[in-house]
């Protein structure tokens, strides 16, 4: 070993960076919590592709060569002027591992490949973040992430959250954890890279609610990516809250090309995700080689059942969504049809049920503020070319909040 430094301490947990002889950089962290959801939340990324440091449970003879290493370690820099407050403290937390009664009870350890870059704590701090805000290949990457993330269930790094308050459901509020996303690099070169994963499905199964939240000391996660109407509203939600913690204001325009690419890039992954076929016996397997048991692993993998039903059900909406257009025969139905065209005959003349036509006439108020937020209602901070279509404008409808932060933005752009 060449070196031993601490990157984080605290009741949470302890991480080193350790750098071995031939360079190599590897991150050391002790913790309270079974690392198996980490490891599979982690295995999941990589199979959908994003950028991730691989991560494996110290155990065993491996913990036990660890102890060892940094043990010669601390023989070799004796007597020099080498700091080896770090290799000490690493040394009696690698001890304590085993001790039930250590305090604090860090009795897992993990190996992570170190990720180089700079995290968005310090990015929101530079003054070109701007530029990385704006970036097409950052926002596509983020979309990517986001979308990992809703399929395993991580609670704990991009969300919109839903109000937990009175009404819930009422608004959505960007939230971000601004440690566990790790960037490098710049313009065309930038990567993203997703640290400290996590395996928490099935929290949030309620097609009400897609969004991720906190309370009583929990969060959960957000499933909105699945959705690419949902997803949108997500993103704004967490533009908004980037550029309150910068201090930084994009143009409607820029937003609208964020939304756009993170969109993108978020579906893609999606159907990545989907199309790999995860299913609940596989994860079931995985949790058992990273060494989840008993009722624990049970109950994941009921979640993650409902959970990823619950990702597929909001992604056929989609689908369906794409796919209602009339036939050239419905026009000519409708076309052909006497009397006075009223909204029920045309829909009639689309094959729409009579239960639902009432139930779409009944929404018809709603979908007039929209036309007229489509016809250019909008607050100064949409672009004028921000065109949505009707389909968005309808499911846009069934939400107040949505209607509000496209038209009631206070303060119009700075751009
Ligand atoms: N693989 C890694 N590469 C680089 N830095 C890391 C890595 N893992 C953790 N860190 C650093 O340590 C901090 C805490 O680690 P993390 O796994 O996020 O733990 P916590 O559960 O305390 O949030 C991170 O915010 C980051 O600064
Ligand atoms: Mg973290």
């Amino acid at each position: 070993m060449k070196d031993i430094e601490k990157l984080q301490d605290g009741q949470k947990g302890i991480v080193f960076k350790v750098t071995a002889d031939d360079g190599t950089q590897k991150v050391i962290k002790l913790q309270q919590e079974n690392p198996s959801r980490a490891v599979v939340g982690t295995a999941l990324l990589m199979q959908a592709g994003v950028n991730t440091a691989a991560i494996l449970p110290v155990k065993d003879e491996k913990l036990g060569q660890l102890q060892q290493d940094v043990q010669a370690y601390l023989d070799a820099n004796e007597g020099s002027d080498v700091d080896l407050s770090a290799a000490q403290q690493l040394t009696q937390a690698l001890a304590a591992v085993s001790n039930p009664a250590a305090s604090p009870p860090f009795g897992n350890v993990v190996e992570m490949d170190f990720v180089r870059g700079r995290d968005l704590q310090k990015a929101v701090q530079e003054p070109d973040f701007k530029q990385l805000l704006t970036n097409p290949s950052f926002q596509r990457q983020l979309g990517q992430i986001m979308a990992a993330d809703a399929f395993t269930g991580n609670p704990d790094r991009f969300a919109a959250r839903a109000d937990t308050g009175a009404n819930p459901g009422d608004s959505v509020k960007g939230w971000y954890n601004q440690n566990n996303l790790i960037i490098e690099g710049r313009g065309d070169d930038v990567q993203l890279k997703a640290i400290d994963n996590d395996f928490r499905p099935g929290a949030n199964v309620d097609s009400e609610n897609v969004f991720g939240g906190a309370a009583h000391g929990g969060q959960w996660g957000s499933v909105a990516a699945a959705n690419s109407q949902q997803f949108k509203r997500e993103v704004f939600a967490v533009i908004e809250r980037l550029e309150t913690e910068a201090n930084v204001r994009l143009s409607p325009q820029e937003i609208k090309d964020f939304i756009t690419q993170a969109t993108e890039g978020a579906q893609e992954t999606m159907d990545t995700l989907l199309a790999a076929d995860i299913t609940p016996e596989r994860v079931d397997q995985m949790l058992d080689v990273a060494g989840e048991a008993g009722r624990s692993k049970r109950e994941c993998v009921q979640n993650f059942s409902k959970h990823v039903q619950m990702i597929q059900l909001l992604r056929d909406d989609l689908q369906k969504s794409l796919a209602v257009k009339p036939t050239v025969a419905e026009m000519a139905g409708i076309a052909s049809a006497k009397g006075p065209l009223t909204m029920e005959k045309v829909l009639e003349g689309l094959g729409v049920s009579k239960e639902d036509a009432a139930e779409i006439a009944q929404s018809r108020e709603k979908l007039d503020r929209f036309n007229k937020l489509m016809q250019g209602e909008k607050g100064a901070h949409v672009p004028k070319d921000f065109k949505i279509t009707t389909r968005e404008a309808a499911a846009m409808a069934k939400d107040e909040s949505t209607y509000k932060q496209f038209t009631q933005k206070v303060g119009g752009p700075k751009v």
